[in-house]
């Protein structure tokens, strides 16, 4: 493969042994003046966290944990765009270096075979109103056999090696992932979120599916039309009133 072919992101790399959470390190570069693409890369997580103040495994050796620092000249409400912008850049450069063509469950899940390969986490630093960086947490399971899942993970999670049946090279996913982020990024600045929201409808599964979504609010059934403009899920119940998911785990039947 060529190397990192990007002008911005991952031009600024940190690489470190073990960490709680590249999140948090991350943070700490953001409030410290890091530039936009700032990438903190971690072998082993000791903290790793998830969406929903969940725990994100993150053994040492085989999978990405990785945090990029952005700094966007966008509104704050449409920061969720970023996230569904990130989960296509993870599906592209999965499917570049692997060939197989990952799915995406709203708003953040990439699965294979219905399995979770990769989860992201987004957070932001804001003043007022406006952003001073988006920190966008991926945790990518790439060399863990089936042995390093737990029997109730195993249910839930895969890794590419587990699909692939073969080891994969996490710098080349890392570089293709910095490379689609560009490009991505790049064309939402450009011509805004509509061809990321198109590319995004293209990957996903949830959407014309009855799903259950479990929100912080509580549980609520129907049909996923799709997303809005903002990233937002639109659901329509039973009763046919449609309403706004911003942030929930969902269940497809
Ligand atoms: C989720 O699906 O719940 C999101 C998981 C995000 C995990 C990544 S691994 C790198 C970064 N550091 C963390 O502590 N979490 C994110």
């Amino acid at each position: 493969y060529l190397g990192l072919q990007t002008e911005t992101i991952g031009r600024s790399v940190y690489f470190y042994e073990s960490v709680s959470s590249t999140q948090k390190i991350a943070k700490e570069y953001a409030m410290n003046g890091a530039n936009h693409g700032t990438l903190i890369v971690a072998d082993e997580q000791t903290e790793g966290r998830g969406r929903m103040v969940r725990k994100w495994h993150s053994p040492k050796g085989t999978g990405i944990w990785a945090s990029f620092i952005l700094r966007p000249d966008i509104q704050l409400q449409h920061a969720p765009q970023l996230t569904l912008l990130t989960a296509v850049a993870v599906v592209l450069a999965i499917k570049d270096v692997t060939n197989i063509i990952p799915e995406i469950k709203w708003p953040n899940d990439i699965l294979i075979n219905g399995r979770k390969v990769c989860g992201i986490l987004t957070e932001l630093q804001a003043e007022e109103d406006r952003i001073q960086s988006v920190i966008i947490g991926i945790g990518i399971n790439v060399n863990q056999s089936t042995e390093n899942f737990s029997d109730d993970i195993q249910m839930i999670a895969t890794s590419l090696k587990i699909e692939l049946e073969q080891t994969v090279n996490r710098t080349e996913i890392i570089q293709k992932l910095c490379y689609y982020l560009e490009q991505l990024l790049n064309l939402y600045i450009s011509e805004g979120f509509p061809p990321i929201k198109r590319l995004w409808e293209t990957y996903a599964i949830s959407i014309g599916k009855q799903i259950t979504a479990r929100t912080l609010k509580g549980t609520f059934e129907g049909l996923a039309l799709g997303i809005n403009d903002e990233g937002v899920l639109l659901l329509k119940q039973a009763n046919g009133e449609i309403i706004e998911i911003l942030s929930a785990d969902i269940e497809i039947k």
